[in-house]
């Protein structure tokens, strides 16, 4: 247990965090990495926007929640915008709710287009977030920050012509969720920010005449993660750094990948209040009740054939061309299929089809549901995710948590997750390499040939259920990183420039 005076306080600034404001997952690890800081002695706290919905989900959920004294002020775009500030305690975290409804209007968080009045929001939620020691009692020793939307937040630290002057004061890290979103805007944005035009040099935000809000934030933060140690390598390739490769072989050393975990409260079928009956490696009877009314919602028979899953975003990162391609072929003779999520408007038309044309065995649902994802894993045989790239991944966590087994593509962290059955007796699921139709279905052909052969189909289940994600074991890699950089062993610090 830290001692007073050592203990770590860390900022996590970010526009996601379930069940308050949740697009995808990155609003599930910045609800369960903050609290498992906590749980670890870790003074973690959150800042985070409220958004429309937001205020309501803290009080449905009697979370207490009241407002601080102070508001927060910020100078953007040659006028003060200000905000109430909101502490909320969510699962145990301290949450600083930013109420500036003029600003946080978007329920759905990230813009279409980044213009200078789409941006605002963020360069506000980034800058508010070096005024939190004024209007609280506290300071962090790290700022951590998370993708695009708040890098600005170290760019302030090295650019503006107000904050850098409190560059000294903090240590930021800024962790890769997903490189493929960068924001990239035009430069002229950022001096209505505040930040000064040396920022726009080759050395900072320049990207092929534009400001590439990502690259600038990495370049300038103290530590780098990517949410697995495969995709830290994955982005240094030309294939998986979306433009960014080459930025990456000068700061290798201060690029590090920690698996992101799954929060074993939430998503464990023993005591999960969402499914009609609890289930364990021990007892795998609560199992077929699930199948049963997850094949009732789906108004089939029940002839024993496999049901394969996927919940997620149906968007091209996810594999969803060559997952209904492939669907389309297995199946009326094969299995069953459950979709649950959307995403754009041609994937969401392809599954409706299918719906249409096979009645009998493919069922989805368009949105998010948490109850149905929760019947689908705990319902379910397979989870399939066949995704082009994957910076991390929780779906398979999960599935494997319910002993609905992988079938996943080989590439960042599901490659860190899972084990092939085939390749090894301690296997966990099914991977493939190449992005392909004909490869994803070899790799469901091998599942279905386990999964009729029940001893070794239970072996593989029993595998599944047994692999720990719980973030117990990522958190001290964090906790290693935080005190590093506290202590000055981490030695990237660069505070050459001039303030
Ligand atoms: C993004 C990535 C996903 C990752 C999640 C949380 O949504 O696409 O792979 O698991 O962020 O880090």
């Amino acid at each position: 247990m830290d001692s007073f005076d050592d203990q770590l306080k860390v900022l996590h600034v970010t526009v996601e965090m379930a069940p308050l404001v949740k697009q995808g997952g990155v609003g599930d690890v910045l609800m369960a990495l903050p609290k498992s800081l906590c749980r670890h002695s870790v003074d973690a706290r959150v800042l985070l926007p409220a958004y429309p919905g937001a205020m309501e989900c803290v009080k449905n959920h009697g979370y207490s929640c009241s407002p601080l004294a102070e508001r927060i002020h910020v100078a953007l775009d040659y006028k003060v915008y200000s905000a109430k500030v909101y502490r909320a305690e969510v699962e145990g975290v301290p949450v600083y709710l930013l109420d500036q409804p003029e600003l946080f209007t978007n329920p759905n968080v990230y813009p279409h287009s980044l213009s200078h009045a789409s941006m605002m929001p963020f360069a506000f939620l980034s800058l508010a977030a070096l005024e939190i020691p004024g209007c609280t009692d506290w300071k962090p020793d790290i700022i951590h920050t998370h993708d695009w939307p708040t890098s600005i937040v170290s760019l302030a630290l090295r650019w503006h012509k107000h904050y850098r002057a409190l560059r000294s004061e903090y240590d930021v890290v800024i962790t890769l969720h997903n490189l493929a979103h960068q924001g990239i805007i035009d430069p002229s944005i950022i001096s209505s920010w505040g930040i000064t035009k040396e920022a726009l040099s080759i050395e900072g935000l320049e990207y092929y005449g534009q400001a590439n809000l990502l690259k600038g934030g990495m370049i300038v933060s103290d530590a780098i993660t990517a949410v697995s140690p495969h995709y830290s390598w994955d982005i240094q390739t030309p294939e998986g750094g979306f433009g960014l490769h080459g930025v990456f072989s000068n700061m290798k050393n201060k690029l590090t990948g920690i698996l992101n975990g799954i929060d074993y409260d939430v998503w464990s079928p023993k005591n999960d209040p969402l499914i009609p009956a609890g289930y364990s490696m021990d007892d795998m009877e609560g199992k077929a009740v699930c199948r049963k009314k997850l094949i009732e919602m789906c108004n089939w028979n029940d002839d024993g054939k496999p049901i394969v899953t996927f919940v997620g975003r149906m968007v091209q990162q996810k594999g969803i061309d060559i997952l209904f391609t492939m669907l389309d072929w297995l199946m009326i003779d094969n299995c069953r299929a459950v979709v649950i999520g959307s995403g754009q408007p041609q994937y969401e038309e392809w599954a409706h089809q299918f719906s249409r044309t096979y009645p009998d065995c493919f069922w989805c649902f368009m949105g998010f549901n948490d109850e149905m994802a929760h019947l689908a894993y705990a319902g379910s045989d397979i989870t399939v995710m066949p995704s082009l790239f994957e910076p991390c991944g929780l779906s398979q966590l999960i599935g494997m948590s319910y002993g609905s087994v992988p079938v996943v593509r080989c590439t960042g962290g599901l490659a860190d997750t899972v084990i092939d059955f085939d390749g090894s007796p301690d296997g966990t699921g099914f991977l493939f390499s190449d992005y392909s139709t004909d490869e994803l279905l070899k790799a469901m052909y091998r599942a279905f040939d386990v999964y009729y052969d029940k001893p070794r189909w239970q072996k593989l289940v029993r595998n599944a259920m047994s692999a720990d994600f719980s973030w117990n074991k990522s958190i001290s890699s964090y906790i290693d990183l935080y005190r590093k950089l506290k202590s000055g062993d981490w030695g990237n610090k660069d505070l050459s420039f001039e303030t």
